[in-house]
């Protein structure tokens, strides 16, 4: 069998159509959707992410803000920063690139935004409503992969996702998502024993190890949907996913390409969740 690519870059630019209609509608009602993004330090990759993020607002006519504070920025500044942001009624979406520097507690920093502005659906609130399977903002990453599986009707009831990583960012969610449509959910980790073995047991291969082909055909059974996290940069500077890409495709029957897979659906689905905050549906 050789795959069907689950295109994130062509569905993200039909979505990002979408949406361009969506807040338009909503500027006639004078609802301007904004986001604000905070960028502390000086990290490529997040700087990269950030202009990523930036770009894709204004191509869907979101307006955004980016706060960019030196890496030597105090805790408290930083709290500051955003509970000023939490009361301007003109923002919608706070987004606070991760990782932040050692000195800075990322998890009082997630605590600090508002859960009505948390558009990444990191606040423990918001966690906890995905848990109950309550309305709430679902993580950029997963909820992409998500939108990804529908867009081709793949099923997701009575099936078995198998998803390797277990970061509060990706793997968990992604396993919380799966379950509230019925899948039959396996959480494997760098300390899982045969990680072959269970892999190749997957309807749905989730892979999030964040390591170079770590996982290659031998681990994924016929006919399995491939879904590869991983944004690893080769020696040559190219791009490459966690999964090797060119054995994988012989036994799957949809794979995730890297790039132009699971990266551009993460960016849109964060402008999904602006819209959301704009139009007040986390409530
Ligand atoms: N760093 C890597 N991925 C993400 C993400 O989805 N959101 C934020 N805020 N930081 C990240």
């Amino acid at each position: 069998m050789t795959a069907e690519l689950l295109n994130g870059r062509e569905l993200s630019d039909q979505l990002k159509e979408e949406m361009k209609q969506e807040v338009e509608l909503l500027k006639q009602k004078d609802i301007h959707p904004h986001l604000t993004v905070i960028l502390v330090g000086d990290n490529p990759a997040s700087k990269s992410y950030v202009k990523g993020k930036e770009k894709a607002c204004a191509v869907t006519g979101i307006s955004s803000d980016l706060i960019e504070l030196p890496g030597s920025v105090s805790e408290e500044e930083l709290l500051q920063v955003i509970e000023n942001q939490n009361n301007d009624k003109h923002v919608h979406g706070i987004l606070v690139q991760l990782p932040l520097p050692d000195h800075i507690d990322e998890q009082k920093v997630i605590h600090a935004i508002t859960p009505l502005k948390d558009v990444d659906g990191f606040h423990p609130i918001n966690i906890g409503k995905l848990v109950n399977g309550e309305e709430t903002f679902l993580p950029c990453t997963p909820f992409g992969i998500l939108t990804m599986l529908e867009s081709k009707n793949i099923d997701i009831e009575g099936k078995h996702a198998v998803i390797i990583g277990r970061s509060n960012i990706v793997g968990k969610p992604m396993g919380l998502l799966l379950l509230e449509r019925n899948a039959t959910v396996t959480y494997c980790h760098s300390r899982t024993k045969n990680l072959r073995e269970m892999a190749s047991e997957a309807d749905i291969l989730v892979v999030a190890m964040g390591r170079q082909h770590a996982v290659d055909g031998s681990y994924v059974k016929e006919g399995a949907v491939v879904i590869d996290v991983g944004i690893n940069r080769m020696d040559n500077g190219k791009l490459t996913g966690d999964v090797d890409f060119e054995s994988a495709k012989e036994k799957a029957s949809y794979i995730t390409p890297v790039p132009r897979g699971v990266g551009p659906m993460t960016i849109t689905m964060l402008l999904k969740n602006t819209i959301k905050a704009a139009k007040g549906l986390s409530e």
